[in-house]
């Protein structure tokens, strides 16, 4: 049984599921697994979510548990019930989770309480920053998983750290970036900025979406007068979780903006929004996923947190850690431009294969909870 829940779950688990089923594979040799998809509904717009299922190929889901936004206690507490009769009804062999949203930690919770083994695909991941929600449901996800898939060294050594036993652990390489190759050539042919009217090699691309970032008025409004700053040399793209829209909006800030040269759009589906960042100058994001998409396109990376749980984009790909500063960004962008281009490498196995891989592993063995 396969949960996905929020949208970057979703790039993460087509992949995963058409290696599961089979179809990833055209000699067809594989055995098929018997496999079913739960949505729990944590996002829900056509923009978060349905588009995403028709872009990427996802299977509609067998199961929609419809649970919402809520706080995290509601929301964690409400999958988990909704979930637990799922499975003593379905009572599948194996739960298999993606990344590090709510949906992920309450399925991987009640999954191992119902002494279903779980997998978790993207395991190992530490930002050492437990202020981040993200970071607790890594942790927790983790703490009650039976097979851990790590994306790369530093997630097998996290896992080393916290006294997970070896033969729980799998580097398999990146799912998400298996995504990103299998419609590479529909992302370079959809030309983005052609109908934004940007040049390429022109502009930004912005993404703020971290309660951190976007949840208080004064905070926000800091943002928006740095990236008015920015966008005076180098135009910028902010396509809009509902979650900021609704604090741009509320705050009076979504008018500021429309007189400036940043342009605030709605959530792009995936082919859109990677063909925009593809063509862009830079980006600035406080996402965790984009860091890794943009080190495998070459784009430089301006993360706009404290911490990342994903060194590697750092070590070896286009990402700078600028900081949750305003100011820290404007000086962090003036450098990007002024400076030569950054030499990178794409970090080992993140090579649009790393859901077959999985399969694979999951083929071989026999399933045990943890
Ligand atoms: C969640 C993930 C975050 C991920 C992000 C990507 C957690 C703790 N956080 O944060 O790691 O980076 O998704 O988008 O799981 N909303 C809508 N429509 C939707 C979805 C959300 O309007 O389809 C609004 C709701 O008002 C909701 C708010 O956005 O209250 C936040 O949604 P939520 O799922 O709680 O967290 P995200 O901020 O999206």
């Amino acid at each position: 049984m396969c949960v996905v829940g929020a949208r970057p779950n979703f790039m993460k688990m087509a992949p995963m599921m058409a290696a599961l089923r089979g179809s990833a594979d055209p000699a067809g040799s594989a055995e098929p697994f018997d496999c079913t998809l739960v949505h729990t509904g944590q996002h829900y717009d056509v923009a978060m979510s349905d588009v995403f299922f028709t872009q990427l190929g996802l299977p509609a889901p067998d199961v929609d548990l419809g649970i919402g936004p809520g706080s995290h206690g509601a929301q964690t507490g409400r999958i988990m019930v909704a979930l637990e009769s799922v499975l003593r009804d379905r009572r599948p062999d194996l739960v298999l989770v993606v990344g590090d949203v709510n949906s992920t930690l309450a399925a991987a919770l009640i999954a191992a309480k119902e002494g279903v083994p779980v997998a978790h695909v993207e395991a190992g991941l530490r930002s050492f920053d437990r202020r981040m929600p993200e970071e607790i449901n890594r942790v927790a996800t983790d703490a009650v998983s039976s097979y851990l898939f790590a994306t790369e060294e530093d997630g097998v050594a996290n896992l080393r750290r916290e006294g997970v036993p070896g033969d729980r652990v799998f580097l398999v390489g990146n799912v998400m970036i298996d995504t990103l190759v299998a419609l590479l050539p529909r992302i370079r042919q959809r030309r983005m900025a052609a109908e934004l009217d940007l040049a390429p090699g022109r502009y930004g691309v912005v993404t703020l979406h971290r309660p951190s970032n976007v949840d208080d008025e004064g905070v926000l409004g800091e943002w928006v007068s740095a990236l008015e700053r920015i966008a005076v040399d180098l135009p910028l793209v902010f396509p809009a979780h509902p979650r900021t829209a609704a604090r741009l909006a509320g705050a009076g800030l979504d008018g500021r903006l429309a007189g400036s040269g940043v342009r605030v759009v709605e959530p792009l589906p995936y082919v859109e929004f990677i063909s925009l960042v593809s063509d862009s100058r830079l980006v600035l994001t406080d996402s965790g996923g984009i860091q890794e998409e943009t080190t495998v396109l070459g784009i430089p990376c301006l993360t706009l947190r404290d911490s990342t749980e994903r060194p590697v984009t750092i070590r070896l790909g286009t990402n700078t850690l600028v900081g949750a500063e305003p100011e820290a960004a404007v000086k962090a962008v003036e450098g990007a431009l002024s400076g030569p281009p950054r030499s990178y490498t794409v970090p080992p196995l993140w090579d649009g294969r790393a859901a077959e891989r999985i399969a694979g592993i999951l083929r071989r063995m026999e399933w045990r909870a943890a």
